[in-house]
Order: structure tokens, then C-alpha cells, then sequence
């Protein structure tokens, strides 16, 4: 009987999961055999279907909305940027049949934003707008390229505050409202709310930019997002969505599984058609 490693995504809601395609893809291209199937879980059943899969022979699950806090919990094993994030993207079954958990959300987006965008990070000036989940996920691979300055602000200011200490030994973090922007200008701002979500946008002020400055949403869609929008409006030297953070973060875990690195750019050339 042949055997066919099987790989899966976990969320909910799960429908729109753009994960099967990007694997599928990368298995084709580095002529990988596998499956790849997405899977709507249950809130509160993460843990059983998780255990589950692997009992059966699963050997790598992708974690998305709601269950990154469920997933740190269920592995046996985290990466160091995985205990850093609070978050776990990742799981891949070892050899003794621990479970291995990992964070590939940060790393994808500084890929995408230095590789595929060719933008700078390090000596840079760099706001993030938010202190979510999100935000936890991708401070340690950005500070780790060594920005000049790197501000989070954000709407509730305890929840930036919190996550600045959390990460003062990495390096300078300072935080500050909405409202207080405006006093110096960022080289690049990169939008990890949730507010494009619901149409919405942060209130920013128009002097936030300089000439040279980048802008970056970490959410995508067909169409550009509100924040994007803002970027375009206040003369943004550059502006992309997370499109390429999401096919970066998948060519990690699928880097991590097979132990080969995919090319990423035709595979975001892809998605980027399907979306229209
Ligand atoms: P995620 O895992 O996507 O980061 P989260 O942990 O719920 O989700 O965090 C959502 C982030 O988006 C928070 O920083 C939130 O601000 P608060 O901490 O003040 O709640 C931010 N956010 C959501 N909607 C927003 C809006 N309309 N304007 C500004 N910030 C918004």
C-alpha cells in the first residue's frame, strides 16, 4: 500500500483558507508527495482533533483564527520564537512522536517585507499599529533586524505597554496612542489591527510618512485595503498587503516539514491571480 504523508489546516472558520492551494503548489513545484486538506474544527475541540490527527498518522498541521493559543498549548516542544510569540502556527510530529510547535507568522512577514518587497527593516524607523496576537507573533523577528526605532500604537495603551516589556530585552520598544502620532515620521508602517476587517481605519494622522516611506497591511484581499488606501492617499512611496507574508509564513512550515525551501514568488503570483 502506498503511503502519502498527510498535512492539514485548522481554523474557524476555515472556508476562505487560502493553505491548501499555497501547499499544494509547493508540493508540485519541489515534486513533493503529500496532502493537504483544510479543517474546520470546533471551538473548544482543538486538543482531540489535534491528538487525533497525529495518532492516525497526520505528520504537520497549520494552526489559524481561533486556536494559535489552543495549539502552545498541545505541544510537547516550542520553538524559541514560538514561546516568544505566545503562538503557535506550527505542529510537525517528531521521530518519537512529540509534537513540535512553531511560529512562522513573524519570519514570513520579515521575508516578504526585505525579500520579495526589497524594503529595509534594519535602521529604519518602524510604527505597528496594534498590540494583538498578531502583533506578539512578528516583534521578535522585526527587532532582531535591528530598527532604529520601533514604536507599537495602539488604541488600548496597556495592551502596547504590556508587550513592550515583554520584549525589552531584544531591544528598544516605545509605545504611544493614536492620538500622539504625528510628532516624528516613519520610514515604514505596517498595519497588524484587525480594523480592515470591518472597513474600518485606525485615525492616523497625514504627517506620518517620510518621502521614502513604506507602507504595509498585513491583512490582503482582491481589493486594497482601507489602510492601504490611506498610504496611496498620503503619497506612500510603496504599499502591499500580506499577501506575501501569508505565502512566506506557509513556505516555512512546508521548509520545516520536508526539509525543503519552495520559491515563493510564483506561488504568490498565483494567489494573487485567483484573487482577481
Ligand atoms: P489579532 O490576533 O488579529 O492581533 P486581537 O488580538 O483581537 O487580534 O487584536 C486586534 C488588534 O486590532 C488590537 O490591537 C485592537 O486594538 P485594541 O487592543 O484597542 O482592542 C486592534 N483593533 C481592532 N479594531 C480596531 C479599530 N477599529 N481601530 C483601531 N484598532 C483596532
Amino acid at each position: 500500500m502506498t503511503h502519502i504523508d498527510r498535512y492539514a489546516v485548522y481554523g474557524n472558520p476555515i472556508k476562505h483558507s487560502k493553505s491548501p492551494q499555497i501547499h499544494a503548489a509547493f508540493a508540485e513545484q519541489t515534486g513533493q508527495e503529500l496532502t493537504y486538506r483544510s479543517r474546520l474544527v470546533e471551538v473548544g475541540r482543538f486538543a482531540e482533533t489535534a491528538k487525533s490527527f497525529f495518532e492516525n498518522g497526520g505528520k504537520g498541521l497549520n494552526i489559524t483564527v481561533p486556536f494559535k493559543l489552543d495549539a502552545f498549548d498541545f505541544s510537547d516542544q516550542l520553538s524559541n520564537r514560538a514561546r516568544r510569540a505566545g503562538a503557535v502556527n506550527t505542529l510537525a510530529i517528531q521521530n518519537d512522536g512529540a509534537v513540535y510547535g512553531d511560529n512562522t507568522d513573524g519570519i514570513g512577514l520579515v521575508r516578504d517585507i526585505n525579500n520579495n518587497l526589497g524594503w529595509e527593516i534594519s535602521g529604519k524607523n518602524i510604527l505597528i499599529l496594534g498590540a494583538g496576537g498578531a502583533v506578539r507573533g512578528v516583534l521578535e523577528p522585526l527587532l532582531r533586524k535591528n530598527p532604529a526605532t520601533l514604536v507599537i500604537a495602539n488604541r488600548t495603551l496597556e495592551k502596547a505597554e504590556l508587550l513592550a516589556k515583554d520584549f525589552s530585552d531584544l531591544g528598544e520598544l516605545t509605545v504611544c496612542s493614536f492620538e500622539s502620532l504625528g510628532a516624528s515620521p516613519f520610514n515604514l508602517v505596517i498595519n497588524a489591527t484587525s480594523s480592515s476587517l470591518t472597513g474600518e481605519l485606525p485615525p492616523l494622522p497625514s504627517n506620518l510618512l517620510t518621502d521614502d516611506a513604506c507602507v504595509y497591511d498585513m491583512m490582503y484581499g482582491a481589493e486594497p485595503t482601507p489602510f492601504m488606501r490611506w498610504g496611496a492617499e498620503n503619497t506612500a512611496w510603496a504599499v502591499a498587503d500580506g499577501l506575501g507574508m501569508l505565502v512566506e509564513q506557509a513556505a516555512e512550515s512546508f521548509c520545516m516539514w520536508r526539509g525543503v525551501r519552495p520559491k515563493t514568488k510564483p506561488v504568490i503570483d498565483l494567489l494573487r491571480n485567483m484573487l482577481g
